[in-house]
């Protein structure tokens, strides 16, 4: 019974400090919470899943193929979303518009302008990146 009441009270007490619906100054930065991380790697850009025809000057990115929910891929909500990359403590924002079969895990596959405007060059191929939605 000892032990019983005892776990009564730790309950009635962590509920009692659980935060309250709203009050969000000590909840974490949402950028923090959702940011992804994964490679970051170039490719040729053309016609995109979502429809639209883009040039390797263009800020877009191809996001992993789980991230595409829609059966009409030109319909997908995440088409035209933003993300923002950071490489290094260098950030660059790019519009989604194509989705990347060969992208493991969160990985992402941008233009090479997008590629070279973060890392500083090609010749890397592949980088570790953070991005999030905007
Ligand atoms: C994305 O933007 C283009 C150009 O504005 C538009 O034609 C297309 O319908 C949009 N796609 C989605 C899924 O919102």
């Amino acid at each position: 019974m000892q032990f019983f009441t005892t776990l009564l009270l730790a309950a009635a007490s962590f509920a009692a400090a659980a935060p309250t619906e709203g009050a969000s100054e000590n909840a974490a930065p949402k950028l923090e919470a959702r940011a992804y991380s994964g490679d970051m790697t170039y490719y040729t850009a053309g016609l995109g899943a979502c429809g639209q025809t883009n040039n390797n000057n263009d800020a877009i990115v191809a996001l992993p193929s789980h991230f595409f929910t829609a059966a009409n891929p030109n319909k997908d909500p995440q088409c035209n979303r933003t993300i923002r990359i950071t490489y290094k403590g260098k950030s660059k924002t790019a519009k989604v518009v194509d989705k990347c079969a060969g992208c493991a895990g969160n990985s992402i596959d941008v233009t090479p302008s997008v590629f070279t405007a973060l890392v500083g060059g090609l010749s890397a191929g592949r980088v570790q990146v953070t991005w999030d939605f905007v």
